[in-house]
């Protein structure tokens, strides 16, 4: 379902040049869930942002669902990942001026669903955060910002969902509700996923792990 292929990636110029990505090739089969781990430093979330389209690499192919990202112009990209892309982080990146309820429906109302309303009600009641709805994000504990950000990167039942360590900013017991959460609706959802993380229980969760180690994929 996603091909990537000799995927390059540099930062700086000169002497404070860093080659993050030497040329990452891997293949993720649909509804696999993926765990990519890897040192500090290594270029997990470069690849991530890459694979999510929200920065361009240096060179190398991007295919999702038999379609080249690396062609696409930036307002074709914009609207593709829209439709096909679920996106979680370490930090939540919710919307501060809109309640968790508007988050939810956001992308939703971006692809003009008709059914936006009714799909937002039952991810936010799918949360469990129903009674929080008309709350702002500065409102939320981490907690629940995060299983805001978990509801509105699934609201467009995504192709792949990208997850950049998305307990990396809770509280122990909190994270890992919120990765049982995340699991969870992704098995009920057979989505296909993407799991930047550091924990090795984690790993073991998903079918699959693969190690970012020297810019490459082993
Ligand atoms: N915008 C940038 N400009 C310059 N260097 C960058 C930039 N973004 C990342 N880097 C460098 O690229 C390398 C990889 O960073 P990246 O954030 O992808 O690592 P990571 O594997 O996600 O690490 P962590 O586990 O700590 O989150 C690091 O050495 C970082 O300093
Ligand atoms: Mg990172």
């Amino acid at each position: 379902m996603m091909r990537i292929q000799n995927l390059k990636k540099s930062y700086g110029q000169s002497e404070s040049r860093v080659e993050v990505l030497k040329g990452v090739n891997l293949e993720v089969k649909r509804g696999e869930t993926l765990a990519l781990i890897g040192k500090s430093g290594s270029g997990k979330s470069t690849l991530l942002s890459l694979l999510a389209g929200l920065d361009q690499p240096d060179s190398g192919e991007i295919i999702l669902n038999d379609v080249n990202l690396s062609n696409m112009s930036e307002k074709d990209l914009t609207a593709f990942r829209a439709q096909n892309m679920g996106i979680v982080f370490q930090q939540f990146h919710l919307v501060s001026t809109l309640t968790a309820m508007e988050n939810v429906l956001l992308p939703l109302e971006l692809l003009k669903r008709k059914d936006a309303f009714d799909k937002a009600s039952s991810l936010l009641e799918s949360v469990g955060l129903s009674h929080r709805a008309h709350h702002l994000p500065s409102e939320l504990s981490g907690g629940e910002s995060q299983r805001v950000a978990l509801a509105r990167a699934l609201a467009i039942s995504p192709t792949i969902l990208f997850a950049d360590e998305p307990s990396g900013n809770l509280d122990e017991e909190t994270g890992a509700k919120v990765m049982d959460l995340l699991f969870q609706m992704v098995a009920k959802t057979s989505t296909t996923m993407v799991l930047v993380t550091h924990d090795p229980d984690l790993a073991r969760k998903c079918s699959r792990t693969v190690h970012l180690e020297h810019g490459s994929i082993l």
